[in-house]
């Protein structure tokens, strides 16, 4: 099992585990007591316990991460893909897990709730998608120039990759606060670029996403602290434009 199959996983078995050492303490009192009661008086036996609820499946289930959380390294350290995919991506889910917990929304995909739901549901749904697809925008084996339809597409839209670069560079540095740097295509394939704040995503703009770049300050601070502008320098090195290129051909076959 990898081990981020193990995070789900061993979360759930300890909840598990945790479950069966009550029953089991449980179980041995009850037992001591009937013996007690056997040895002093015959009585009636008492009623049986009322069975243990069935336990909450959650909506979503985190994926895993697509490489090893080491893979990235230098551009991302284990350290710090450890706290955002384990620590905050996965937080997005348990939260959004509790709050539709027997609710209509808990039957709805991710991207129904990013275009429907408001306030903290949108907020958790969003984060979970967008740091989901933001995984797949980097690679260990990313880096280099754009090939075929995604680099015509760029060359046409921006006037070349040094210019996309240049445009997408200046947005995710110059976000203020917290969000995301985005590529996206509307339904005329035409590339633009937008800096959204916290957990928006294009799809809320009727846009289809192509790459994206998280700049929340957890998606650098232990490699980077605060300096946001290298972080985004980096990100260059293992940007995944396969990705990319293949988030465009979906869309031209829609
Ligand atoms: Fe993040």
């Amino acid at each position: 099992m990898q081990r981020r199959d193990f995070l789900t996983s061993s979360l759930a078995a300890g909840a598990a585990l945790a479950t069966l050492n009550l029953t089991t303490k449980a179980s041995a009192a009850a037992e001591a007591k009937a013996s007690s009661t056997k040895a002093t008086a015959a009585k009636p036996a008492a009623p049986a316990a009322e069975p243990a609820p069935a336990p909450v499946v959650d909506a979503f289930v985190q994926p895993p991460l697509p490489y090893s959380l080491a893979a990235l390294a230098p551009f991302l350290k284990e350290e710090q893909m450890s706290f955002h995919y384990s620590k905050h991506h996965a937080g997005y889910f348990k939260k959004l897990n509790g709050l539709v917990a027997g609710k209509p929304e808990a039957k709805m995909s991710l991207e129904e709730l990013i275009t429907k739901a408001q306030g903290p549901i949108f907020n958790n749904a969003a984060q979970a998608w967008n740091h989901t697809f933001f995984w797949s925008c980097i690679s260990p084996d990313g880096g280099g120039s754009p090939k075929g339809p995604i680099g015509d597409a760029i060359d046409r839209d921006f006037g070349g990759i040094d210019q996309f670069k240049k445009i997408f560079t200046e947005t995710a540095v110059t976000l203020f606060g917290s969000g995301w740097a985005w590529l996206a295509a509307g339904k005329d394939k035409k590339l633009q670029v937008l800096g959204l704040p916290n957990a928006d995503n294009p799809l809320r703009q009727g846009l289809t996403p192509i790459l994206t770049l998280d700049v929340w300050e957890h998606a650098y601070y232990i490699d980077y602290r605060n300096d946001r502008a290298k972080f985004v320098e980096e990100f260059w090195t293992k940007v995944n434009w396969e990705f990319a290129a293949h988030n465009l051909a979906t869309l031209a076959k829609a």
